[in-house]
């Protein structure tokens, strides 16, 4: 075991935090509030944040696109720029948290910051920012991951950088009662895969990783299992708690992690814009009885754990992918309208290789051929 760790961003969790803003922020600081599509104004989350800045002076910037793109946000910086901003709020899910991620660190960068993006630059400073969480999902919240797309070329890409921690996250989670039934069943197998993507892979001694990992699957297995439930906040909150918990990258410290589930995702999404979480759900079981020979025990471990399977490996993946079913996500890539499997191979498996990522997963052998593989299993 060998790890740093320093998550700075102050969690504020509860019914009624957004309020908190008008403490959170130093009233020197001009700010700019970044929102998506409006759902905000539908529930009340705008009403509250524009209620608890009335003595701060902001302006807004809105239409951050699911999967956000550094076209919309470029545009956000020229406000940033033009406006001479000091803080950025972002007001959202993943999405906007994300775009605004890129947006603070491109406020303090000369060229163009896509460089962060394809490595050619790393993050050295970055404008302070601040969450208010709508969407339980992605653990952006409070974490230091960035995660766009440059719809020129249909890339989606990721970085990390110390200087995308939030400072704050505010997490009310009466916000999520207008989330629809696909977007909590997305949050809910988002959570399952980070989860997954920390532990499914060889054993180590590392108690912690292994008791929290299986405590966070027991929780979402839980919530699967609890589905009729989701409209209750006490579902919510459980869900909103959990979901950050599996990406602030705890559970990841000092062990072994996979990621080639989320790798090949996020080029599904670049290419047919297929939900984050439903890019993952068409990989994860299939990746998992291609890399039996090295997954195995780690397998065998949490169907012991996480659904008392005894001796079983197929029996275990079945469990999963019934869990993700049983929240209306398919496990089949067959199950959307995009290109013919070849086609599909080939354009995935090359965008693999111009970004570097021929030989993926903890023991780096996810090899493309293997991802042909697994992609050819979700098709049939
Ligand atoms: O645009 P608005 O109006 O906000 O609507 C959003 C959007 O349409 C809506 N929504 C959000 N909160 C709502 C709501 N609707 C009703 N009531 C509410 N309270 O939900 C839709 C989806 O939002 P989005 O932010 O896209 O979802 P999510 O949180 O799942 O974020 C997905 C993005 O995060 C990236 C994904 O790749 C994707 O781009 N990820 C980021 C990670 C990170 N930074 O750590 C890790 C993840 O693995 C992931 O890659
Ligand atoms: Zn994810």
């Amino acid at each position: 075991m060998e790890f740093s760790y320093h998550n700075p961003t102050a969690i504020e969790f509860g019914l009624g935090k957004i309020s908190a803003l008008s403490t959170l922020i130093a009233k020197d600081q001009k700010v700019l509030l970044v929102y998506g599509g409006g759902s905000i104004k539908k529930n009340g989350v705008y009403d509250q944040v524009i209620k608890a800045l009335e003595n701060h002076t902001f302006v807004e910037f809105s239409g951050v696109e699911v999967n956000p793109s550094i076209e919309t946000m470029n545009k956000a910086l020229e406000i940033v720029k033009s406006e001479k901003i000091d803080f950025v709020l972002a007001v959202g899910g993943g999405s906007v948290i994300d775009g605004c991620k890129y947006l603070v660190a491109a406020a303090k960068y000369d060229g163009d910051a896509w460089d962060f993006l394809d490595g050619s630059a790393e993050v050295e400073a970055a404008l302070p920012l601040g969450v208010v969480l709508t969407l339980a999902a992605t653990g952006s919240e409070s974490n230091n991951l960035t995660v766009v797309s440059k719809r020129e070329t249909d890339e989606k890409r990721m970085y990390f950088s110390n200087f995308s921690y939030p400072q704050f996250a505010i997490m009310d989670p009466s916000v999520l009662g207008t989330l629809s039934d696909t977007q909590l069943a997305n949050g809910l197998v988002d959570a399952f895969m980070h989860t997954s993507e920390q532990y499914i892979t060889y054993p180590t001694s590392s108690l912690v990783n292994d008791g929290y990992a299986e405590t966070l699957f027991r929780g979402l297995a839980q919530l699967a299992k609890t589905w009729e439930d989701r409209r209750t906040l006490k579902w919510q909150e459980n869900l909103m708690y959990i979901a950050n918990q599996a990406l602030n990258f705890q559970i990841g410290n000092g062990v072994p992690q996979d990621w080639s589930t989320h790798l090949i995702g996020h080029e599904l999404t670049a290419f047919y814009g297929l939900d984050h979480a439903k890019s993952l759900a068409v990989v994860l079981p299939h990746l998992l009885r291609v890399m039996m020979d090295d997954k195995g025990e780690k397998i065998s471990q949490m169907g012991e754990k996480v659904f008392g399977i005894t001796n079983d490996n197929e029996a275990v993946i079945v469990a999963i992918e019934k869990m993700i079913t049983s929240v209306g996500i398919s496990i089949k890539l067959s199950d959307y309208e995009i290109d013919a499997q070849d086609v599909v191979i080939s354009r995935v498996t090359k965008a693999l290789e111009e970004h570097g990522y021929t030989a993926i997963g903890e023991k780096g052998n996810v090899t493309l051929d293997k991802v042909s593989k697994i992609l050819t299993m979700s098709m049939n």
